[in-house]
């Protein structure tokens, strides 16, 4: 396993523990959430925990969720989460995140709202001084809408790119049956307001910028893992 495997899968133990018996938890998406869905389940196996139900955050999230026996439930049966472990492509100093390289962002960010606690999880590559620098914002789009959101998008001073699919013809599609555009602002000095704008493009679902919702994140290093806290 190499480094950066190993130290997703600390990180992933550590978020575990937060986990409790009798628990519905928000199962993130990503090679780093899998970790956790993998120790989940081997809690579950063991006896360690009982009585958990997981929200997948993705069709995939689901599928490993099924794999490591962890029992599904929807947000409609269960609108409140009591925690939500999830990965991030970049992770602040605030515990402010980019996320979305998935392209699961829009449940990953609906998950997160309904979460007493979101705990994000990741190798150290992943913590920045500043969100934006060398990572694109991925903002999840209408197809209908494409034409005149790349535009509206190129106004606010960013280079949009279509995200393509992987093994398939033309743009990736969401979970939801959306595209996907990669944004590149650079450094995103004001989240906040850079949120507001994104969100005023009619045809713009949902953006990759996470601030305010992590108390907590596990951050795998070489030999330990590193607690953040904030909110
Ligand atoms: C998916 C995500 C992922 O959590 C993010 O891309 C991190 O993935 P990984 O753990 O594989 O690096 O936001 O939409």
């Amino acid at each position: 396993m190499s480094w950066v495997d190993d130290a997703k899968r600390r990180a992933a133990e550590a978020a575990a523990d937060h986990v409790v018996s009798g628990s519905v938890i928000g199962l993130g998406s990503g090679s780093t959430a899998a970790h956790f869905i993998k120790i989940i389940g081997d809690r579950l196996s063991s006896g360690a925990l009982d009585d958990i139900l997981g929200v997948p955050t993705s069709h995939q999230t689901a599928e490993e969720a099924l794999k490591a026996a962890i029992p599904l439930t929807t947000l409609d049966e269960h609108p409140e989460l009591d925690v939500t472990v999830d990965g991030a492509d970049q992770v602040d100093g605030s515990l402010n995140a980019i996320k979305g390289g998935g392209g699961a962002l829009l449940r990953e960010k609906v998950v997160a709202s309904a979460s007493k606690s979101y705990i994000l999880i990741a190798d150290g590559r992943k913590l920045t001084e500043r969100l934006g620098d060398c990572q694109v914002l991925p903002l999840e789009v209408l197809p209908f809408s494409l034409g005149v959101v790349l535009r509206r998008l190129e106004g606010l001073g960013c280079k949009p790119r279509l995200r393509m699919g992987d093994g398939k013809l033309g743009p990736a599609v969401t979970d939801n049956g959306n595209f996907i555009v990669d944004a590149d602002f650079g450094y995103i000095e004001k989240p906040k307001v850079l949120e507001a704008d994104l969100k005023a493009i009619p045809g713009v679902l949902e953006t990759g910028l996470f601030f305010g919702y992590a108390d907590v994140a596990y951050i795998g290093l070489e030999g330990e893992v590193k607690k953040m806290e904030g909110r």
